[in-house]
């Protein structure tokens, strides 16, 4: 089953670059940048990601934006990350970067946007790794703050797909952010949003009708509303699902509880991904095992998960067609068959 999940063609729609750096690399970095972190040993570092809940783990998270100062650092996150892919058959990746996490500490948007541009489109030509890139708004600091964000950005935004929405979901409902996301429609951004985390349901559908998203981060709290589980059945709006995440973070109190297998035979798009997998104990490999051994998932199961990927993305028509095909192929190859 492990080779059959390295092999499967893959696609990642929710993940975090800052998400992705890994304790070797912090140290590495801030060692480059002559700061002084809290640990000296990557041992140590990871024996600290023991979070309770979505802001415990934020807390760390920000600490360790703080090692990224350079472009140079920018490039070694998202290169490795992207290797990490190559190795794991992921082909396609949809990222998430936190702008606000950088500019409010110095660091120019111009610097964060060249570092990861550089890799992205390095991993495209050398890796075969196709790429969209999102902005993501951090909900904690407010709907002023994000518009200034945005029109800051204003110079790069043809470089850059679609925005989002992260951070503290509690008490920074989405209806709070209806006017970014009217201009980032306006100017032509694809939009999605964390919602249905920790949040509630009405979060979700406040994200659907209120700002306008066609995919959901997380969502998992769907399950919570018989009306929002029919609507996302009927319409296949997706939902980027992060079952180690989930746990980690005590969304779910095992990976034995998570219902994502149970949205996908009620007809839901829902997709696997890694949110953070430097903090989280694992990439895309790591999180569709841990389906498999928690869960029982089928190799069946898991290629309809990719496939779900695919019709979720925001590749065009063509690309979508090629690589529903690559999947369907491994699979016949496999003896897979796909009802
Ligand atoms: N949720 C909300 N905000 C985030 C996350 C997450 O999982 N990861 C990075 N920022
Ligand atoms: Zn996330």
């Amino acid at each position: 089953m492990d080779d059959f999940i390295t092999g499967l063609p893959k696609l990642e729609l929710h993940l975090h670059l800052e998400g992705t750096l890994e304790p070797a690399l912090m140290l590495r970095l801030a060692a480059r940048n002559g700061l002084t972190l809290p640990w000296t040993e990557a041992a140590t570092l990871k024996a600290a990601y023991q979070f309770d809940s979505l802001q415990s783990f934020l807390d760390l998270y920000y600490q360790g934006c703080d090692v990224l100062r350079q472009e140079q650092d920018f490039f070694d996150l998202t290169w490795a990350y992207l290797q990490r892919c190559a190795s794991e058959q992921v082909v396609h990746v949809e990222v998430f970067f936190d702008p606000q996490a950088h500019t409010s500490r110095g660091v120019p948007f111009e610097t964060v946007l060249a570092g990861i541009e550089a890799a992205l489109l390095r991993g495209e030509g050398e890796l075969g790794i196709s790429y969209r890139l999102i902005m993501s708004f951090l909900r904690h600091l407010g709907e002023e703050a994000a518009l200034t964000a945005l029109a800051e950005a204003d110079p790069w935004l043809d470089r850059i797909h679609g925005i989002g929405l992260d951070s503290s979901e509690l008490g920074y409902p989405p209806e709070q952010f209806t006017r970014l996301f009217a201009r980032a429609k306006a100017l032509g951004l694809g939009l999605v949003a964390h919602a249905g985390e920790e949040g509630p349901a009405d979060y979700i559908w406040q994200a659907i009708r209120q700002l306008g998203v066609r995919r959901i981060d997380h969502g998992v709290r769907c399950a919570d509303d018989s009306d929002l589980l029919r609507f996302l059945a009927d319409t296949r709006l997706p939902l980027t699902v992060c079952p180690l995440s989930n746990v980690r973070l005590g969304v779910f109190p095992s990976m034995a509880n998570h219902n994502v297998l149970t949205l996908l035979e009620q007809g839901l798009c829902v997709t696997i991904n890694s949110d953070d997998p430097a903090y989280f104990g694992g990439y895309m490999d790591a999180n569709m095992r841990a389906l498999v051994e928690a869960l029982g998932a089928s190799r069946e199961q898991l290629c309809r998960l990719s496939l779900n990927a695919v019709e979720a993305s925001w590749l065009n028509l063509a690309a979508k067609a090629r690589l529903t095909r690559s999947i369907l192929g491994y699979a016949a190859c496999q003896g897979v068959s796909l009802s």
